[in-house]
């Protein structure tokens, strides 16, 4: 059994994330010196152990499974099995990147006690976090980023002012899609479609871009001043949107309850929308994947031949973004750690939210984080890409 800390429950090492030939190996509380793994009889040094740190282990066979061992110093500290994900036939298309909930201008977190950073830094752990995500999925090889709502935390000017700075630090097109804490309404709170609008990020409630292999469609599902989202009303947008020969990736804030009485906290697209809005997305087109934040946590569900994801946020735990791997028969997400140390620290530390189960519940299993699809529709044509240039601001 994998050895915890007694009070945090952390593992001390974690295979986070898993591509077809690449892994994401996260790390905290080992002893001091350099972190190494051996792998497949070769010896790889990662880094220093500092307080928690990350790195990944590449040239891996896909689909396959990898004893890897731990070392600090040399010395085997832990061992683990590495299983990746099956390689997609048929060249790679295009990578898109994904954030969201990032709440910039928040000052803590927690249900009931909130943990705060002290001091308070200049950069505080929203923006951290999200630069961090954002720059490591440039980095990762992403397109396209998609910011999927609660940009910010209660859409004051100050929140939206945190947002030009992480897009300042963002060298590829960005598309947004307004999430709850956007549309809050409180008395200081701007209007969010008037802000991503002004930013070039938001042209309309359903918007749609075409990339290579696949269709892009953002869909504003906010409800001014409620928690909840709604989707009938622009459901026939959406499914216009998505009736295209190409699969369709379809982005939102507000996942899509499975329940009359939602079983988790906060409600998403009431069973009474979603299920008629699924129903007719994909009558309009089968091979959909369609993704949500809002719920702060990792799941992954199947609903016909939709594959329907949820990714955490940026900057509670664990700390995620998502990419997508596009082929012409099929699309890889990973679900990746913010990886920056100084990330890694305050993520590992909202662990302990409610008590712990926060910290057990979010992150899912790999499978909720890291999964390969295949399009239901073999052949298909190819749409022509959009100048992704165009996309920009
Ligand atoms: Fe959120
Ligand atoms: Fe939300």
């Amino acid at each position: 059994m994998a050895p915890t800390f007694p009070f945090t429950g952390l593992d001390p090492v974690e295979v986070f994330a898993v591509e077809d030939t690449v892994a994401q190996l996260v790390w905290r509380g080992l002893p001091a010196g350099e972190v190494g793994i051996v792998i497949d009889g070769r010896d790889h040094v990662l880094g220093d152990s500092g307080v928690a740190g990350a790195a990944d282990i590449g040239d891996l066979r896909p689909a396959a499974g990898h004893a890897v061992d731990i070392t600090v110093d040399g010395r085997v500290v832990c061992q683990r099995t590495v299983h990746t994900e099956p390689a997609i036939e048929g060249d790679e298309l295009l990578r898109i990147a994904t954030i969201s909930d990032l709440h910039l201008g928040e000052e803590g977190f927690g249900l009931v006690r909130k943990m705060r950073e002290h001091p308070q830094p200049a950069n505080g752990y929203p923006l951290r976090c999200a630069k961090a995500a954002a720059r490591a999925a440039v980095e990762w090889g992403a397109d396209l980023l998609v910011l999927k709502g609660d940009i910010t935390d209660l859409g004051y000017p100050e929140h939206w002012e945190l947002l030009d700075e992480l897009l300042a630090d963002i060298p590829i097109p960005v598309m947004a899609i307004p999430g709850n804490h956007d549309t809050v309404g409180r008395t200081r709170s701007l209007d969010a479609t008037a802000e991503l609008q002004r930013r070039g990020l938001f042209p309309a409630e359903v918007q749609y871009r075409d990339v290579e292999g696949v269709r892009i469609v953002g869909v504003d599902t906010t409800c001014a001043g409620r928690t909840w989202g709604r989707i009938r009303r622009r459901i026939d947008d959406v499914a216009t949107a998505i009736d295209t020969p190409t699969p369709a990736m379809v982005f939102m804030h507000h996942h899509l309850e499975t329940h009359h009485y939602p079983r988790i906290w906060p409600i998403g697209t009431p069973l009474r929308e979603a299920r008629g809005a699924l129903s007719q997305m994909l009558a309009a087109n089968p091979d959909l994947l369609i993704s949500s934040g809002h719920t702060h946590r990792n799941r992954v569900r199947h609903h016909d031949t939709a594959l329907i994801t949820e990714v955490g946020s940026t900057k509670d735990f664990p700390g995620v973004w998502a990419g997508y791997v596009v082929h012409a028969a099929g699309v890889r997400q990973v679900v990746r750690r913010v990886a920056d140390p100084d990330c890694l620290e305050w993520t590992d530390r909202t662990h302990a939210a409610v008590g712990g189960i926060w910290g057990r519940w979010s992150p899912g299993r790999m499978a909720d984080r890291c999964i390969t699809k295949r399009w239901s529709r073999a052949v298909r044509p190819i749409v022509a890409p959009t100048d992704l240039a165009s996309l920009e601001a």
